[in-house]
């Protein structure tokens, strides 16, 4: 893969559907990008095996061989430090960052959460949507800042839930469209279409009011 291309890290810790749905845009040129390298803070996280199979650069960064949050995260900085990474990609990655590694990257940490935030930050988050009997549920890509599941959000997808609905149905859906809206965010931000100044997100050099909701229009950008 070319080194000019914006050279992306993924970082994970579990199944790594996202990372494979990532793989697979990357590979059928619907992102300029190449993934450097991918860390699980997990030694058995499936997405590891996935990334292999890609041919793409492992890390295993065990949390539990860490005293601290920040030394963990000074070992994770350490290991990006060698790579030209131009975009952190979190991909169910199940730990928080500390302020110091978010303020090396500021502006160029994304995440994926699977609600509509500000909803249901944290775990459980399809089970919660069904207690609370809500009508839509769905899922949010935000840039990631000092705060759990609080950074600018850029876009979000939203699916309806229906009365038979159990966790794992409804998010079997969500996850669906998480498939679509992380490649989408990361292609806008490779080429320069997306950035984060003064905890403002700018799209096409505008600034965002409020988060941008998937459309029709949007998938064909993936095609
Ligand atoms: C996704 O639902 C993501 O939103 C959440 O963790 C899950 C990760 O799934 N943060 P996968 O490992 O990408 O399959």
């Amino acid at each position: 893969m070319s080194n000019t291309s914006c050279q992306i890290a993924v970082l994970i810790s579990g199944g790594g559907s996202n990372l494979q749905s990532i793989i697979d845009h990357i590979q059928q040129g619907h992102i300029d990008a190449s993934i450097a390298c991918v860390i699980s803070n997990n030694p058995n996280a499936y997405g590891l095996l996935r990334a292999k199979q890609a041919n793409i650069t492992t890390h295993i960064i065990e949390h539990e061989n860490y005293a601290t949050r920040e030394t963990f995260d000074a070992e994770l900085l350490k290991t990006l430090r060698v790579y030209n990474i131009k975009l952190i990609v979190l991909a169910g990655f199940m730990r928080i960052l500390s302020p110091n590694f978010i303020n090396e990257y500021q502006g160029k940490v994304l995440n994926i959460h699977p609600s509509l935030l500000p909803k249901y930050t944290g775990l459980h988050t399809h089970e919660r949507a069904l207690n609370a009997n809500d009508a839509e549920h769905g899922c949010s890509v935000h840039f990631v800042t000092a705060e759990l599941d609080a950074g600018p959000l850029i876009i979000q997808a939203k699916v309806n839930i229906k009365k038979s609905d159990s966790p794992e149905s409804l998010a079997k859906r969500v996850l669906e469209k998480e498939h679509i809206i992380y490649p989408l965010t990361m292609k806008w931000f490779c080429e320069g279409r997306l950035e984060l100044k003064a905890s403002q997100v700018y799209f096409d050099n505008k600034p965002l009011e409020q988060a941008i909701i998937l459309n029709s229009e949007h998938e064909n950008e993936l095609q």
